[in-house]
């Protein structure tokens, strides 16, 4: 079997294209663009790429995007001031706090101070809550496992009734998608560093999710032929062969998977490309809410 490639890429541009529409019929009505405001605190190399990674997004979308950086000195109080004035200014809908803080800042507490309302990545302690409780929606759904429930199902990936297994545990990824699948009424393994028999469980999976940030870790043998496997690991691995002296991998054995999953998605161009277009549309649909539409 040869797995059916997942284009991440080609995906989250028509997500993409249909924000930048849904943007400007919005500023044809006379209103503002939707505001993103990002805070950045300290200076962690990968947090500076990914935070303008996503203002220039939305750019291109037509989202007004505000950058505010804190030095990594900043005290608790500063952060949370800083979160408490964006609450206020009318001209942001969607407020989103890079993590990891910098040691010795508690995140739960800066991300509690969000307005839910304006609560874009989806980490405030009640919108996670309500992603927890049957029957109930949170506002808004942490932009990385959205971005892998809406893989799977543009793909056609029966998630109803699929045993899905979730390799990872992460706050960011591996817990919310698996809350994600629960409600599509998978029947869910969350796997960690502590969990027996790893191998075999996986193997077990119509849908495989690895998020643990382990280099090609899942082989061709931890697969369920014909499996959709989402891969949502980005990790550097040393080659020389390149002239920048590493390659992007994911979590899974791209060239093992290939011969034995149904669905696979590629490092890059899987997961990645996703996470910005959900937030840019969560964005949007913050900026709705608060125009009461
Ligand atoms: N760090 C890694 N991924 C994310 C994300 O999706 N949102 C935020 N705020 N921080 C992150």
């Amino acid at each position: 079997m040869t797995a059916k490639i997942i284009d991440g890429r080609a995906v989250a541009k028509e997500v993409r294209d249909a924000v930048a529409a849904d943007v400007a019929a919005m500023v044809a009505e006379g209103k503002n663009p939707p505001g993103l405001a990002t805070v950045l605190v300290g200076e962690n190399p990968a947090s500076e790429v990914y935070v303008s990674m996503k203002h220039k997004a939305c750019e291109k979308a037509g989202i007004k995007s505000i950058g505010h950086v804190l030095p990594a000195t900043a005290t608790q109080e500063e952060v949370e001031k800083m979160v408490e004035d964006l609450n206020e200014d009318p001209e942001v809908h969607g407020i989103l706090v890079q993590l990891p803080l910098p040691d010795g800042l508690d995140d739960e507490s800066v991300l509690r101070t969000i307005s839910i309302e304006k609560d874009v990545d989806g980490f405030h302690p009640l919108n996670i809550g309500r992603l927890a409780q049957k029957g109930r929606e949170p506002m808004f759904v942490p932009a990385t496992p959205d971005g892998v429930l809406y893989l799977l199902k543009n793909a056609g990936v029966v998630l109803e009734g699929a045993d899905a297994v979730v390799l990872g545990r992460s706050f960011i990824v591996g817990m919310p998608a698996a809350l994600l699948l629960i409600k599509e009424n998978a029947t869910v393994t969350i796997c960690h560093s502590r969990t027996k028999n790893l191998k075999e469980k996986c193997a077990e999976a119509d849908v495989l999710i690895a998020a643990v940030g382990r280099a090609e870790m899942v082989k061709g043998d931890w697969i369920k032929p014909g499996a959709a496997v989402i891969d949502v690991g980005t990790n550097r691995v040393d080659d020389p062969s390149v002239e920048r002296g590493y390659r992007l991998t994911g979590d899974v054995d791209y060239k093992e998977a290939l011969e034995v999953a149904g669905y696979l998605t590629p490092v890059p161009g899987g997961v990645g490309p996703m996470t910005i277009a959900m937030l840019l549309r969560n964005t949007v649909r913050a900026a709705k809410l608060a125009y009461g539409n």
